[in-house]
């Protein structure tokens, strides 16, 4: 799959989002090794506080339905906007986590914007379960 179809099935996974509060709507999709697609979007609260990102639910939609760490390959997120969407501060420590380093990272717009990134890019010198080990 390129990286052009994989942000095509985030653009898909925007039509869910529940976004009444921002109206920023963000979709998501995750590419495993057996070339299925999770999807995710931004799903708001009017307790703002819970609501939950995109890029999360995609990778927690994977987890729940089974896909190990190593079978994840890419992640694409797109959002409208002049830039691609810049993932958030929680968001990068949750790719940390539960990405492989080498996951092809595709942060994109509606105008055919895509910068390809990696975890490391996004959240250097990162606090991980390494940093635990005392
Ligand atoms: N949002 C995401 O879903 N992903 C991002 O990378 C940036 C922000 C959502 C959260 C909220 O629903 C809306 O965008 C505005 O912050």
């Amino acid at each position: 799959m390129t990286k052009e179809e994989l942000v095509l099935e985030a653009i898909n996974a925007q039509k869910l989002s529940y976004s009444p509060y921002s109206k920023f709507k963000v979709g998501a999709a995750l590419l495993a090794k057996s070339g299925k697609v999770y999807l995710g979007a931004n799903i708001e609260n009017a307790s703002y506080g819970l609501t939950m990102c995109a890029e999360r639910n995609a990778i927690y939609n994977a987890y729940c339905n089974g896909v190990n760490f190593d079978e994840i390959v890419a992640l694409a997120i797109v959002a409208q906007g002049e830039s691609p969407v810049s993932p958030c501060g929680a968001c990068r420590q949750v790719m940390n986590e539960l990405l492989p380093k080498n996951t092809k990272i595709f942060l994109a717009n509606l105008n055919n914007d895509i910068i390809e990134t990696t975890v490391n890019e996004l959240l250097p010198y990162s606090f991980n379960n390494e940093c635990l080990d005392i």
